[in-house]
C-alpha cells in the first residue's frame, strides 16, 4: 500500500473544464505561493487549451504566465499537459517545432510533461518524450482511456509497455470523460502495477458521477497519483475535490498526509475566483451528466453542442446529434474523443444531423483523419463512409509528422519580417497558432470582458421577448444582443452586410470564424469552388459557391466572427 499523491489541476483542467480555461493568471499568483506550501505531487498549470485561450481571448502572453508561475512556486514541479506532435494546437506539427517548443517549455519552467495522443498512437508521442527526457524533465506518458469492443486491458498493458520503454516516468491514465467504472479502475491499475514499473496516475473528470468511487478502487489496487481539485473548481466536467479525496483517505494506508487546514484557506480564496467567474460558468458542466457513458462525449463538447444548436436554432436536435456521436465514432475505428478528435466526430455529428445526408458535408479534419494524418485508428474505419469521404485516395501508412517540412525558420522569417518577433518563444507562438497569434503579438489583441461568453448560453430565454436589435449610432450600425444575465453584447456590424437572405448569397451554416477568403471581390468562380474556410468549433471547414458566377460584394474579413446563416458575400 503506498502513500497517495495529489496533482492539484486548479491552474489548468479545472478551469478549462468549468470556466472554458478563462482564469486569467493575475488571478493565479496572488494563491500560487500557498499552492506551493501543500506539497502537491505537481501543480499542473499549463498546456491543454491554455495556450490557444490566452493569446485568442485573454490577451495573455502564456509563456510570461509560466514564467511568473515558476518564480512564486519554488518547491512543487509544474505541469503541462502536451497533445504529443499537436503540442498545444489542433494539428501535427512539422519535428523542428515539437523539439523547440519542448525544450523551451521546460526552460520556461515546466518540469512534469503529461504527453499524450487522441489515438494511443505511440508515432505521434515519441518525439516529445524523447526531447522532454533529453531536457532532464520527468515524463508522464499517457492513455487515453475509453471503452470500446477493440479497448482492452490486454491492448493498454502492450501500450503501457511501449511507452515504458521510452524511459517516461510515470503513465497516466487519462479518462477525460469520466467512463472509468470503480471495477474497471481496479483491474486495470492493478495490471498495470504488476506488469511495469512505472508510477500510475489516474486521471478522471466527474461528469458521469463515479469517479469518487473509482478513485478509491485505484487506490486499492496501488494506484500512486490521484489528480483533484481544489473544492470551489471540482465536479462535474472537473476533478473530484482535492479536500475531500484528503479527508477520505486520512488515517487509511493511502493518507495523502496533506494539510487540510491549508487546503481550506485555499479554497476560500477559490471561493471568490468562482464567484468572479460565475458568469463563465455553465451550469451543463457543473452537472453529472450520464449521458457520456452512453454517448462518451465529453463534458465540454456537451456545453458546445447546446451553443452550436441553438445558434443554429435547431436546440430539438441536441438528442439526435448525441445519438448520433457514438456511430460516427465506430465509423472512425472507436477513437478515443479528447482533442481533436473529440471535435472531429462531435462536428461530423452535428452535419450529419443538421445536413439531412449522412457525411454530405465532410470536415477537411475527417478527411485528413481518413487519410491517417492524424494517425492510426484503434479499429478499422468503415470503408464504405471512407470511400464517400475520400474517393479513391489511399491512407498513408507512415508517421504522419514525416511527411511534414520543418517550418521554424519560415515562420521565424515571416515573423521578423512583420516585426512580431521580440523573443525566442513568439515563433513558436506563431508557428502554432498563424492565423490568430499576428494580432496578438503586434499587441492589437483585447482581453475579453468577463461578461458570459456567447458560446455559453445556458439559460433558457423566454421566446417570445425579442433578444437583438439593431441600433444606429452617430451613422455606425451596431448589433445588440440582450442575453439572458442581463448584460449588453454589443458588436458593430460590418458596412452594409444583409441580416436576411439575399439573392446569390454565400451563407455559413455555423457559427465560427472566418479563417481564408479564398476569393476577392471580381473574381469568377464556378459551382462548389471553396470561396472562404470557416473554423468552427476549432475545425476548419470549407465554404463552396452555392452558383457559378462573379463574387459582387465581400462582407467579411478574415478574422471576424460570423453566425449561423449570415452572408459572408453575393456571387452573382
Ligand atoms: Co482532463
Amino acid at each position: 500500500m503506498t502513500k497517495i499523491r495529489l496533482i492539484e489541476t486548479a491552474f489548468r483542467d479545472a478551469h478549462q473544464s468549468l470556466l472554458a480555461t478563462r482564469m486569467r493568471t493575475r488571478d493565479m499568483l496572488p494563491i500560487a505561493e500557498e499552492m506551493d506550501k501543500v506539497g502537491f505531487f505537481s501543480l499542473e498549470c499549463w498546456g491543454g487549451a491554455t495556450f490557444d485561450t490566452c493569446i485568442r481571448y485573454l490577451n495573455e502572453d502564456p509563456w510570461e504566465r509560466l514564467r511568473s508561475l515558476k518564480e512564486l512556486v519554488k518547491k512543487t514541479p509544474l505541469q503541462m499537459l502536451l497533445r504529443g506532435q499537436n503540442l498545444v494546437g489542433y494539428k501535427h506539427y512539422p519535428d523542428d517545432v515539437v523539439r523547440e517548443f519542448v525544450e523551451k517549455a521546460y526552460t520556461n519552467g515546466v518540469d512534469v510533461f503529461r504527453i499524450f495522443d487522441a489515438l494511443n498512437d505511440i508515432r505521434n508521442m515519441e518525439l516529445s518524450i524523447k526531447v522532454a527526457k533529453e531536457q532532464g524533465a520527468h515524463v508522464q506518458a499517457t492513455i487515453s482511456y475509453t471503452t470500446s469492443p477493440y479497448h482492452t486491458i490486454e491492448k493498454y498493458v502492450e501500450f503501457a509497455k511501449e511507452l515504458e520503454a521510452l524511459d517516461c516516468d510515470s503513465l497516466a491514465i487519462k479518462d477525460m470523460a469520466g467512463l472509468i467504472s470503480p471495477h474497471d479502475t481496479y483491474e486495470l491499475v492493478k495490471v498495470l502495477k504488476e506488469e511495469t514499473d512505472l508510477l500510475i496516475n489516474l486521471h478522471c473528470h466527474c461528469t458521469s458521477g463515479m469517479t469518487p468511487m473509482s478513485y478509491y478502487a485505484a487506490c486499492q489496487a496501488g494506484v500512486d497519483l490521484l489528480d483533484t481539485a481544489i473544492s470551489p473548481l471540482a465536479w462535474g466536467a472537473s476533478q473530484p475535490p482535492t479536500e475531500s479525496v484528503v479527508a477520505a483517505l486520512k488515517e487509511t494506508p493511502f493518507d495523502t498526509e496533506l494539510d487540510l487546514k491549508l487546503l481550506t484557506q485555499i479554497k476560500k480564496y477559490f471561493e471568490e475566483i468562482r464567484e468572479k467567474y460565475s458568469g463563465i460558468l455553465d451550469p451543463i458542466t457543473e452537472r453529472v451528466d450520464t449521458n457520456v457513458l452512453l454517448y462518451q462525449i465529453p463534458g465540454g463538447m456537451l456545453s458546445n453542442f447546446v451553443s452550436q444548436l441553438k445558434e443554429q436554432n435547431a436546440l430539438d436536435r441536441y438528442e439526435d446529434v448525441l445519438a448520433e456521436v457514438p456511430k460516427v465514432r465506430k465509423d472512425l475505428g472507436y477513437p478515443p474523443l479528447v482533442t481533436p478528435t473529440s471535435q472531429i466526430v462531435g462536428i461530423q455529428a452535428v452535419m450529419n444531423v443538421l445536413g439531412g445526408e449522412r457525411y454530405k458535408n465532410p470536415s477537411k479534419e475527417i478527411k485528413e483523419y481518413i487519410k491517417g494524418f492524424y494517425g492510426r485508428p484503434p479499429a478499422p474505419i468503415n470503408q464504405e463512409i471512407a470511400h464517400k469521404i475520400i474517393g479513391d485516395e489511399k491512407p498513408i501508412s507512415c508517421r504522419p509528422a514525416d511527411l511534414l517540412e520543418d517550418e521554424l525558420d519560415k515562420f521565424r522569417k515571416e515573423g521578423e519580417e512583420m516585426g512580431i518577433i521580440k523573443k525566442d518563444e513568439d515563433v513558436l507562438t506563431f508557428a502554432l497558432y498563424p492565423a490568430v497569434a499576428p494580432k496578438f503579438l503586434k499587441g492589437e489583441a483585447e482581453e475579453e470582458p468577463l461578461t458570459p461568453p456567447k458560446t455559453g448560453v445556458s439559460v433558457e430565454e423566454p421566446a417570445s421577448i425579442p433578444t437583438e436589435y439593431q441600433v444606429e449610432v452617430d451613422g455606425e450600425n451596431f448589433q445588440v444582443k440582450v442575453v439572458p444575465t442581463g448584460y449588453l453584447e454589443i458588436e458593430a456590424v460590418e458596412g452594409n452586410k444583409p441580416t436576411g437572405p439575399v439573392e446569390g448569397g454565400v451563407t455559413t451554416t455555423m457559427q465560427g470564424m472566418i479563417l481564408k477568403l479564398k476569393v476577392n471581390k471580381g473574381d469568377n468562380v464556378k459551382e462548389g469552388d471553396v470561396v472562404a474556410v470557416l473554423e468552427a468549433m476549432k475545425m476548419e471547414n470549407d465554404i463552396h459557391a452555392p452558383e457559378a458566377g462573379t463574387v459582387q460584394e465581400i462582407f467579411v474579413e478574415e478574422g471576424d466572427t460570423v453566425g449561423a446563416d449570415d452572408t459572408l458575400m453575393v456571387i452573382k
